[in-house]
């Protein structure tokens, strides 16, 4: 009996200084105290070894005992508990949340959307055509005879593979393709990009894009390429913008013109944009040559037409003040998400 309760008193110490750190460690305590082969099974078996004028004092002792064990288990189960609830109180609700970074519309497609729906409300319709062009619908077609030296206005990249074929110049290339159909009349814009052989710097590239226009029908005047014009400058820069046409030259129209617009930066007083000039060119224009219209198969006696030619880069620079024609191909989101749209 004297040793029993030595027993149970060395072991209450060595129990109540236990700890566990996870589910396996209690696991491990309650096989070691608790199982069916544990050390109260172990020293419950000693009862026969007691006395009988003993054995009520030395079952309570061990009921005691039995208790003492199945507690501190409870307590120790239910500390690890806590702890794994405390993860959840560990949550701070008050960090910013994770972000999920919504894209930008590239100012180049922003510009283009705008041009395509403006001239859409007018009645055109949008068409395509090849990036690799052959010369007969780049140069020939459009007036531009093999040694015409208004080719030398647009320096072309050939394809080595074929000497006919190159990345076109110009989307005029795309109304060569849209007469060829001969379903007039016409009334098409051609945005898309195109390719010149130049030196890559601030004012210039090796791509870039282009939206061309294109009217045909009987009794087309140059007044209805004044009047669609100038709704297009109306609806695109607003109404205080001034608007002024210049004689030109392009080997597909005649007459031609160059269109300015006043400086939207500096409001026509003169700046570095401007030059000075208090004026800055957005487009090219004109009828379309006859022979033009010959080299499709239109009949230049019955029909009449006018186009006109943008580049949307040069466009997208006077609307968001962007100094660098670089900037739109090197794709830094820095500068790329600067740009929000509707549309
Ligand atoms: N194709 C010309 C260019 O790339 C732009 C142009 C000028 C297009 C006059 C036209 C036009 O349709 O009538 O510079």
């Amino acid at each position: 009996m004297e040793s029993l309760s030595a027993k149970i008193e060395s072991l209450k110490k060595e129990i109540a200084a236990t700890t566990v750190a996870g589910s396996e460690e209690l696991e491990a305590f309650r096989i070691k105290y608790l199982g069916t082969k544990g050390l109260l099974k172990q020293i419950m078996g000693e009862m026969k070894n007691v006395p009988a004028e003993q054995k009520k004092e030395a079952g309570q002792l061990l009921n005691e005992f039995k208790t003492f064990v199945e507690n501190h288990f409870e307590q120790m189960a239910s500390g690890l508990n806590d702890a794994d609830s405390s993860d959840v109180n560990q949550l701070d609700v008050t960090l910013p949340g994770n972000s999920f970074p919504l894209g930008t519309r590239h100012p180049i497609s922003i510009i283009h959307n705008k041009i395509v729906a403006i001239f859409q409300r007018l009645g055109f319709s949008v068409a395509e055509g090849p990036e690799i062009e052959d010369d007969w619908h780049n140069f020939t077609a459009l007036n531009l005879p093999e040694n015409h030296p208004a080719r030398d206005m647009q320096d072309t990249f050939y394809i080595s593979q074929n000497p006919d074929w190159l990345l076109r110049t110009h989307t005029s290339s795309v109304q060569i393709r849209e007469m060829m159909k001969k379903e007039l009349p016409l009334r098409i814009i051609c945005p898309g990009r195109v390719y010149r052989n130049e030196t890559i710097s601030a004012r210039a590239h090796c791509f870039f894009n282009q939206v061309e226009g294109l009217y045909i029908a009987e009794n087309v005047s140059f007044a209805d390429l004044k009047q669609t014009l100038y709704f297009f400058v109306k609806e695109m820069f607003g109404n205080d913008v001034q608007v002024r046409f210049r004689p030109s030259y392009f080997p597909f129209t005649e007459p031609s013109a160059e269109m300015d617009i006043s400086c939207l930066i500096c409001k026509g007083e003169g700046c570095s944009v401007c030059k000075k000039t208090g004026w800055v060119e957005i487009l090219g224009c004109g009828m379309v040559h006859p022979k033009v219209l010959d080299n499709c198969g239109i009949d230049s006696e019955k029909y009449t037409g006018f186009a006109f030619g943008m580049g949307i880069e040069r466009i997208t620079m006077l609307t968001y003040q962007v100094k660098d024609l670089r900037l739109f191909s090197e794709n830094d989101v820095r500068f790329l998400r600067q740009f929000t749209s509707a549309v």
